[in-house]
């Protein structure tokens, strides 16, 4: 028998109800960077009104949740990282009626909010933080951040040795000669979470946050609250990388574990399974499993799979590990591979394996037809699933935007060196056409590439085997066979060639060529789905290089 399977037309599968309960342990969790999702009112900036317009395309795409960068009141040193007023919608992104309005729309479609919270640092326009520099030495507000003296002769030298994430020492100093202390941008003071007045400010606004209905949080700078006592030196510690991603005296530790216990139980107060999802950049898996155990937060992203080349064996491990080190606290692992601070994925799998902050668009054929093989290994696999705006287009990431144009504030920092994350935020493409190809009326704060429209939505749908029919194939398949986000650890075949992954699970098998080149290996059922075009004969399939063969089993 031959079996000829178009790429993206899924075979029907018996429908399951899903279980009310534990939605978050395999849900796919759609990042939606309001600043670049849709501009409702021709401004160049995407609002919440425009995210609000375009919640039945994200239901449509299969989605359980919606997790919104911020969007809080901000002057946007940082892309809102930097909040001025944690109660507040920035005007350029509407109101909080408009928010009200967006939560109440997601909820009557069936999709989840998740709201980012950013409690390590406020900017530097924050009332307290304004207030500490006006009122001088003394002032009480002071002690909410770190602020100390220099050292020196004359306190001319920063207080300790620590660098910001973002370049160039982690202290700047006030006027009045005192340092204070940011891990990121000056205009991003580290708040001082050993004060009580901090603690409870967020424990406010937690509450606020949940009275308006929210699903959860993702939790920003997740390892960072707590500082080491007195601050110390790292001395010959190896300094911090992009978003730091060893224990040191700043992040990873265990301090904050204290915040989180009680964070979850004002949670747990509240109906609705909502949820808390860290980002905590750890040395290691285990180190991630302890921000998700029982009493505390109930997921973590795993950014080591982000990390992780396109490589069968790194590919393999990565997976085991993660699975591992979830298991002993009874959260279930979590997948991503593009987010709104590194490079796409279509473009870092286009170039040699490099790190998160790539320049060069690559072999661009090539990084998409890894990306959309890479997509449905992500999805195949027992937990939850990170989806970041435009990667259901097969988006690469910009490389080529002017320096004028750049707003990230680590390519400044670094003297254009580093920082290179305004690249997979330009403005996603909706239609053809357009002064800003759907995005809104009035242009858009990033210039987008010629041919954007061409990845557009509008471009993309009904089209058999474009990315964007891919992604809401697998997504319905993926809701239809619980088997397949959640329940059980892959069985991996061991016997398959190098450069194949391969695995299965109830009534499901994933088949992996990670190699360039085509390999015949033993079909295990009838074809699902495949990133990309696949021909299975009697028994056996050529399954092309780059690619990934989702298979229903007996
Ligand atoms: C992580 C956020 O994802 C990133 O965009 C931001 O720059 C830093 N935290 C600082 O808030």
């Amino acid at each position: 028998m031959n079996q000829q399977h178009p790429m993206d037309e899924p075979v029907a599968l018996a429908t399951t109800t899903r279980e009310p309960t534990d939605w978050w342990r395999d849900a796919v969790i759609y990042q939606v960077y309001p600043r670049s999702f849709a501009d409702s009112d021709g401004d160049g900036t995407g609002d919440l009104e425009g995210i609000r317009r375009r919640l039945p395309y994200l239901k449509g795409l299969g989605v359980d949740a919606v997790w919104l960068s911020p969007f809080y009141a901000s002057p946007q040193a940082d892309g809102g990282y930097d909040v001025a007023d944690y109660r507040a919608v920035d005007p350029m992104y509407g109101t909080l009626l408009d928010a009200d309005a967006l939560i109440t729309d997601a909820h009557a479609l069936g999709l989840r909010i998740i709201v980012d919270l950013v409690p390590n640092h406020s900017s530097d326009q924050h009332e307290w933080f304004r207030r500490a520099v006006e009122e001088g030495p003394g002032s009480p507000l002071r002690d909410r951040y770190h602020f100390r003296p220099g050292k020196g002769v004359d306190g001319e030298l920063p207080p300790n040795d620590w660098e910001s994430v973002f370049g160039g020492p982690a202290w700047t100093r006030a006027a009045d000669g005192a340092w204070f202390l940011h891990l990121f941008a000056p205009e991003q003071p580290d708040f001082n979470w050993e004060h009580p007045a901090v603690a409870d400010e967020f424990r406010s606004i937690l509450r606020f946050w949940l009275d308006m209905g929210v699903d959860g949080f993702r939790i920003d700078v997740a390892h960072g609250l707590v500082k080491a006592e007195g601050l110390p030196d790292l001395g010959g510690h190896d300094q911090l990388k992009l978003l730091g991603n060893d224990v040191t005296p700043f992040f990873d530790q265990d301090g904050v574990h204290e915040i989180y216990r009680t964070w979850r139980r004002i949670l747990d107060e509240y109906d609705g399974e909502r949820i808390f999802v860290a980002e905590a950049w750890t040395p290691t898996v285990e180190r991630t499993a302890n921000y998700v155990r029982p009493d505390e937060l109930h997921q973590a992203f795993n950014f080591q799979y982000l990390s992780t080349p396109w490589d069968a064996a790194a590919l393999r491990r990565i997976v085991d590990a993660s699975l591992d080190a979830m298991r002993p606290v009874g959260a279930p692992a979590t997948w991503v591979l593009s987010n709104h601070d590194v490079t796409r994925h279509a473009t870092r799998f286009a170039n040699p394996p490099g790190g998160t902050q790539i320049r060069t668009p690559g072999d661009r054929e090539l990084g998409l037809r890894r990306a959309r093989a890479a997509t449905l290994l992500m999805l195949a696999l027992p937990g939850s699933a990170y989806v970041y705006q435009g990667e259901e287009l097969g988006l690469p990431d910009v490389t080529d935007l002017p320096d004028e144009a750049r707003q990230d504030p680590s390519f400044f920092r670094a003297e254009g060196q580093d920082g290179f994350r305004d690249g997979c935020r330009v403005p996603i493409p909706w239609t053809r056409t357009g002064s800003s190809y759907g995005f809104g009326d009035g242009g858009s704060w990033l210039p987008q590439p010629d041919g954007w429209g061409e990845l557009s939505v509008e471009a993309q749908t009904g089209v058999p085997g474009s990315t964007l029919e891919l992604y809401r194939s697998a997504l319905a398949l993926r809701r239809a066979q619980p088997g397949l986000g959640a329940g059980g650890d892959p069985v991996w075949w061991d016997d398959v060639s190098e450069g194949v992954l391969a695995f299965e699970r109830p009534g499901f098998a994933c088949t992996v060529n990670v190699t360039g080149a085509p390999v015949r290996i033993p079909a295990p059922g009838t074809v699902l789905l495949a990133s990309s075009p696949v021909e299975a004969t009697d028994g056996e399939i050529e399954l092309p290089g780059d690619t990934t063969v989702w298979w229903a089993t007996a």
